[in-house]
């Protein structure tokens, strides 16, 4: 294997409880294939990621490892850099950390076995609820169905599987909620309006639909968006949802939608004009001069702040000349923010925060204006307010949303796994039963599977006392750090350091490791015959009273 795992060694360093030696060596890229430099992120594709660095760079995902430090007690999977990127982690992480409300919601397609990839993202739902959140797990059955073709009857017996894994892992049916797509009308409902604030074409670019695409899988993706936003409907709160990078595109449009759904869009502004980021940015360095150079806000005009824009020593302050030259200015963005400063000629340049109309009804609006402190400038389509800071707008603005009926939706967190490494090298696939671990799994079975499992170890004994192993490219290692240390991270260090000084051979290790596999299989098994009970408790109907026709799967 050639070595495509170049980890982000530096951004480890202050990784808590780990050495962040250990921690860049305790990553494994996936098992990946070398050389590929594609990224696409396909929800219904096949789950390789072939370099993880380009999500960040591609896609906006930013590292976990940034704000691990805002995560009260983090998890083994977090502190090994499994879970390794994140999108607006830091709400989920401050609500947390100071007990306030907070929510975590996954789900499963049941279109076959949970296996231990599952089983990460069991644990993240659980861990999320011991640290206080609300949380979700939901059977993606219309998805499954409408996606993948499955018929109810095959959803059905999976569904039930996934449920007593998660229960068996310590899922808390009594404080958490479990449900299926199908039999949450709410859901459906949401579905429905959300589906209001998206377009075909949209789908067309993020997911590839095209005219062959069944209606119903278009259903199932805003059903997701639906699952998403499902913990939010009786109050917004921050809610993270963990899940493979693969599912990315989903929480783009989730966040994208969230905030359509709003009825205001809170900017920053200076004037009556709408400003981009980049524009605001130069308006406001303009303002900031200007002010300081007047001595008084109220003397300083747009028009000056074209002038300084086009020339900061030539601006004259003087209301009586406001009149500037504009070259052609080959700069886009400070041309266009020229332009529009000229336009609003002798206006004020002062800051303010703007409240857009763009769901509210004329009683929210007026609800708004009237809530808001200090002084205020109405508008047809805005309402400008110049004492609020643009913290305290949004608050406002999600309070009157919220009290004229609104949801006032804040946009979904998510946090990401890395893909386990199947058993056989090349993806876990569950199409390839040696190269995944069933939970359901025999655990005789299991043992036999981690004992013939590829490794990172050289082809001799020789050969590895002399160089040591690949543990970074090695399966087994991936089971355990993902898996069998649990939450002992010197154990995890232990095997790692042992393999790669030599000390450790295959043989051994791997003999460890299929045992360890074998008392998991055990234990969980056990287990989930313990809250079998549990499971018949729950309001959520285990026979779908559906027909038992195969939907079209369109992939
Ligand atoms: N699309 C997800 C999958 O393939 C399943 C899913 C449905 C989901 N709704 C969700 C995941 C909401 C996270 C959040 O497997
Ligand atoms: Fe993998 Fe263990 Fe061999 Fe190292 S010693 S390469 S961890 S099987």
């Amino acid at each position: 294997m050639t070595d495509d795992t170049p980890t982000d060694t530096d951004a480890d360093a202050d990784a808590p409880g780990v050495d962040p030696e250990h921690r860049a060596r305790t990553r494994a890229d996936g098992g990946t294939a070398a050389g590929a430099d594609d990224v696409t992120l396909d929800p219904w594709g096949s789950s390789t990621i072939a370099d993880y660095r380009k999500l960040f760079e591609e896609f906006g995902i930013e590292e976990f490892d940034e704000l691990i430090e805002s995560v009260p007690n983090p998890h083994y999977l977090m502190r090994r850099g499994v879970i390794f990127g994140h999108r607006d982690y830091g709400p989920v992480a401050e609500a947390l950390r100071n007990d306030e409300p907070a929510a975590v919601l996954s789900g499963f397609m049941p279109t076959g076995d949970p296996h231990i990839g599952h089983k990460l993202v069991f644990d993240e739902i659980i861990w999320h609820q011991q640290q206080g959140a609300d949380a979700y797990g939901l059977i993606a059955d219309l998805e499954a169905h409408a996606a993948r073709g499955l018929t109810w009857a095959e959803i059905d017996e999976h569904a039930r599987d996934y449920l007593l894994s998660l229960l068996a892992l310590g899922f808390d049916p009594e404080e958490g909620t479990l449900y299926r797509q199908s039999g949450n009308r709410e859901v459906q409902d949401l579905a429905f309006e959300l589906g209001s604030k998206a377009r075909f074409a949209e789908f067309e670019g993020i997911y590839g639909f095209d005219s062959e695409t069944s209606v119903s899988h278009m259903q199932s993706v805003v059903t997701q968006m639906a699952d998403i936003l499902y913990p939010q409907m009786d109050e917004p709160k921050p809610t993270v949802i963990p899940v493979g990078p693969d599912q990315d595109p989903h929480v783009r449009l989730a966040r994208d939608l969230a905030a359509r759904m709003r009825f205001f869009k809170v900017t920053e502004a200076y004037f009556s004009q709408e400003l981009d980021d980049d524009e605001r940015a130069l308006v406001a360095e303009a303002h900031e001069h200007l002010v300081a150079r007047a001595g008084a806000e109220q003397d300083v005009r747009c028009i000056h702040g074209a002038q300084y824009l086009v020339d900061p020593d030539a601006v004259t302050l003087d209301a009586d000349r406001p009149t500037v030259d504009v070259p052609e200015l080959d700069d886009s963005v400070r041309a266009s923010a020229v332009k529009k400063l000229q336009n609003a000629g002798m206006e004020p340049l002062r800051p303010r925060v703007r409240f857009l109309d763009r769901n509210a009804s004329d009683d929210a609006f007026e609800d708004l204006v009237e809530r808001i402190e200090g002084e205020k400038r109405r508008y047809d389509e805005h309402v400008d307010a110049f004492d609020l800071s643009p913290e305290d707008a949004e608050e406002l603005a999600r309070e009157v949303e919220v009290d004229n009926g609104g949801y006032g939706f804040q946009m979904p967190s998510s946090i990401y796994h890395r893909f386990m490494t199947g058993l056989t090298g090349g993806k876990m696939s569950s199409s390839i039963p040696a190269s995944h671990i069933s939970l359901l799994d025999d655990p005789e079975d299991g043992y036999a599977k981690v004992k013939s499992a590829t490794t990172g170890g050289r082809d001799t004994a020789e050969k590895q006392r002399e160089l040591g192993g690949e543990a970074d490219k090695c399966p087994v290692y991936e089971l355990y750090a993902y898996l069998l240390s649990g939450d002992d991270d010197e154990f995890a260090k232990r095997v790692y350091d042992e393999c790669v000084g030599g000390e450790r051979l295959c043989g051994d290790c791997k003999e460890q490791a299929a045992v360890l596999m074998k008392e998991f299989l055990e234990e969980h098994q056990e287990k989930r015959a313990e809250v079998e009970a549990a499971l018949d408790d729950l309001d959520i109907e285990l026979e779908s009273p559906r027909r038992r026709v195969a939907g079209e799967g369109d992939d």
